[in-house]
């Protein structure tokens, strides 16, 4: 056993700090337990056996009983390029709201792939406004489809979904949202929302490691996509859901270590007492570490209200830049996330809120960062 090899690795990568990051993020010891297990093949009873598993609990904590749910070997900027590719017509318009830099990617995403992006942007730090949002709608009427990013990690921000997809459903669109730093820490109702595409990333809020995107789609994108051409092979849905049904796997190899990981994550949530439980330690964590913050004497990026569950985005005090605030928090064993996006870049830093993070950890986090900001504070 070359066992020194594996202690040279694990010293360069083993992280020394307490995670609050925006993501890949610390997962559950249960999930890396699971993910240890030796491989076998994924065309095997074993692996068919929690695949089926996974896409029923899944459907189940999404609420998505109609729509289908499916697991990519991909990050989840995966389904972002193939809900554009499958049910948007080429060169069709699409409505893309932006409230950070991953609507931002949304709009590129839908350029990149030879649509055209109409783009609606607001102040950072607010969610989508319904009102503009129906105004806008009512000024293109020959939009295809809207994208909403749910959770925007670039400013702490949680879009009012329920809302916003109603406005969506009355004009008639598709709704895409980008829900990869909201999945597993914010609520989702897919079917009664009339989501059409939704999208997560395991490296978030389920604390599972990167490399694994989860989708739900509407029998509406399957119709879509049978009638578009060109919409490549890897993220072709009507051939995902072909092999999900068929095959209870993926037209190329699953990342079987994640999706073990995942399915671990989803037993926990219901031993834990369901979804609703789960998410409320999710709602305990953010206002544990708002309320913290703000008692420092600092202040949100986020307007009141649309405050995410999962991501803080906070502002340095004046005459001090954000990225000193994380190097003095990293010197401190502490990994938070640096202000992202060019315009609040050194304005801000994040505090992520997701995956294996204990109460206490978070007391500690809070009081180091109070020294932090009140040593910077006296040095400019
Ligand atoms: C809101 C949002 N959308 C999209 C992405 C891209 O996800 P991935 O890196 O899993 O492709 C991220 C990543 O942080 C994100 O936070």
């Amino acid at each position: 056993m070359y066992e020194d090899i594996v202690k040279e690795v694990y010293e360069i990568v083993y992280p020394r700090r307490k995670l609050f990051t925006a993501g890949p993020v610390a997962c559950f010891p249960e999930v890396l337990e699971i993910m240890k297990v030796q491989m076998f093949s994924h065309r095997a009873e074993e692996y068919k056996i929690i695949h089926r598993d996974t896409i029923k609990r899944l459907k189940s904590f999404l609420e998505a009983e109609k729509g289908e749910v499916l697991l990519f070997p991909s990050s989840g900027s995966g389904i972002m390029e193939a809900s554009i590719r499958n049910a948007v017509s080429l060169k069709g318009k699409v409505l893309v709201t932006i409230i950070g830099a991953f609507g931002e990617r949304y709009a590129e995403v839908v350029k990149e792939n030879g649509r055209e992006a109409i783009e609606l942007r607001f102040e950072l730090g607010k969610a989508v406004d319904p009102d503009v949002l129906d105004d806008a709608l009512k000024k293109h009427p020959d939009v295809e489809a809207v994208t909403i990013t749910y959770n925007e990690t670039s400013t702490g921000v949680l879009n009012p979904l329920p809302e916003l997809a109603k406005i969506v459903k009355e004009h008639d669109k598709l709704l895409f949202v980008d829900a990869v730093s909201a999945m597993g820490g914010a609520d989702i109702k897919f079917d009664e929302w009339g989501i059409d595409v939704v999208f997560g990333s395991s490296q978030k809020a389920f604390g599972v490691p990167p490399g694994l995107a989860i989708g739900a789609f509407s029998e509406r994108v399957f119709e879509l996509a049978e009638k578009i051409s060109e919409k490549g092979w890897y993220f072709n849905l009507p051939l995902y859901r072909k092999f999900n049904e068929t095959k209870d796997g993926t037209p190329s190899t699953p990342p079987m270590p994640q999706i073990f990981g995942l399915n671990v994550v989803l037993r926990m949530i219901e031993r834990m007492g369901g979804k609703e439980k789960w998410l409320n330690m999710y709602q305990e964590r953010a206002k544990m570490i708002r309320n913290g913050v703000k008692d420092i004497g600092l202040k949100l990026l986020a307007e009141p209200r649309h405050e995410s569950p999962t991501i803080t985005a906070v502002f340095a005090p004046e005459g001090v830049k954000g990225s000193d605030i994380y190097n003095a928090m990293r010197d401190r064993g502490f990994e938070l996330a640096k202000g992202y996006g060019e315009k609040i870049k050194e304005k801000t830093f994040r505090i992520g809120h997701m995956g294996h993070i204990t109460f206490e950890d978070i007391k500690e986090m809070l009081d180091n960062l109070r020294e932090v900001i009140n040593e910077l504070s006296k040095r400019k």
